[in-house]
């Protein structure tokens, strides 16, 4: 078995990326030679991936917003801007989501607008952070994640390390994932039931959670882009573990989202179906079976018959910037297998004219992210179990850094 940089034995094999559905080739076999054709096979395969894997989102609805702010939050570094996100289509009693966005308090002050961070939590807008101005909502309330009630108020501020983003000079947008989809495995909850019969592909392909939390993570791109402290174009998605795996779904499939980065994200994500020895077809579906459309699960055991795999997902992003973030101890999501997919993908990039993977990957821990040392596609190891820390965002806003203006 060969061995990662830092001597860990990673679990899975390597294989040959001839071996996964060709990303350059249409389905009836016919190349895919320029970026005019590329944009066809795009559409394909994203039909392909909602089909077999995530299954369909409904069209894009009309949001309605209504904001309030509150200067002066963190001791003074931040500004908080509270968005509520309604959904004109669905009745009253249909979800909202409550966005929260932390920017720095000098661009406010110097009306410079930001690049900003957006990230799908698990326990509240309010664990984010130790500060009372944010807001405990019903959904936190209700979902505290691990917790009976609702968590601690600061209880995930080292995994997001938002005090750090915003000294950095980026914005940090969050909403809690409970208020599209509390993931409890029942599919009366949530906005899916609001969409019944009203899906554009037909029975058995209906959307999972994944894509709901995506299409989520996309109305809070509909409510940022038009704020004024937001630069539009750097809207960065970022998303651990099962909200990796939704923050690549959102930005594979949203082109207005400029950078992806998805952590962690494993099966379901970065890692590829094709010769995973870790997290299996059948073993997610059998554990999370309401992530995903119900045709993926027939892929257990038959995975090579999926006309898609991870890396398929992967393109979709391209030529935008994609920063795959894993760790090394992290077995579980299959670092390997999700390195295997980032170099499978680069072809596209390159048929795009973007610089693909620069030095050679994995980066691990100091390595130094600078315009020399990556292209659009990157991916990173901390020695690291399953977790989000600071040394994992200073590398996403490393790479934030070579491929945006602001
Ligand atoms: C489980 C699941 C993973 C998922 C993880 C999480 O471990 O098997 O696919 O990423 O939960 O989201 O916490």
């Amino acid at each position: 078995m060969s061995r990662d940089a830092d001597g860990l034995a990673p679990p899975s094999r390597c294989r040959p990326t001839d071996e996964l559905p060709p990303l350059l080739e249409f389905r009836d076999g016919s190349p895919v030679e320029n970026p005019a054709d590329w944009r066809e096979r795009r559409e394909e395969l994203r039909r392909l991936l909602r089909h077999y894997v995530y299954g369909y989102a409904p069209d894009p609805p009309e949001i309605e917003t209504t904001s309030e702010r509150t200067p002066k939050i963190l001791d003074g570094a931040a500004t908080l801007v509270e968005t509520e996100i309604a959904f004109a289509e669905l009745p009253d009693d249909a979800p909202t989501i409550t966005l929260a966005v932390f920017l720095p308090s000098d661009a406010v002050a110097a009306d410079r607008s930001v690049p900003v961070l957006l990230g799908l939590n698990w326990r509240g807008n309010h664990a984010a952070v130790d500060d009372p101005a944010v807001r405990i909502t019903d959904t936190a309330r209700e979902h505290g994640g691990r917790d009976e009630g609702a968590a601690e108020r600061g209880a995930a501020a080292d995994y997001w390390c938002v005090e750090h983003v915003i000294a950095r000079g980026y914005g940090f947008a969050t909403f809690q994932l409970a208020d599209v989809d509390p993931d409890s495995g029942d599919p009366a909850d949530g906005v899916r039931p609001y969409y019944d019969g009203e899906l554009p592909g037909p029975p058995g392909t209906e959307w999972g959670v994944l894509a709901a939390w995506a299409w989520g993570l996309q109305r809070c791109v509909d409510a940022l882009g038009p704020m004024d402290a937001v630069r539009t174009e750097e809207i960065a998605v970022l998303g651990h573990s099962r909200c990796g795996k939704a923050a690549l779904l959102a930005g594979a499939t949203d082109e207005r989202i400029g950078l992806v980065a998805p952590h962690q994200s494993g099966t379901g994500g970065m890692a590829l179906d094709r010769d995973n020895d870790q997290e299996g077809v059948g073993d997610i579906t059998g554990m999370f079976p309401q992530w995903f459309a119900d045709t993926y699960a027939a892929f257990d055991g038959q995975v090579d018959r999926l006309p898609v795999d991870s890396h398929s997902l992967a393109a979709l992003v391209a030529p935008r910037p994609l920063f795959d973030t894993a760790g090394a101890r992290d077995y579980w999501t299959n670092p390997g297998r999700a390195l295997d997919a980032v170099r499978a993908a680069e072809p596209v990039w390159e048929l795009l004219g973007a610089e693909g993977i620069g030095d050679d990957l994995p980066l691990y821990g100091d390595d130094a992210i600078t315009d020399e040392t990556v292209g659009s596609l990157c991916h990173y190891r901390r020695e690291t179990g399953h977790s989000l820390n600071e040394g994992y965002l200073d590398a996403v806003l490393d790479f934030a850094d070579v491929h945006f203006d602001g």
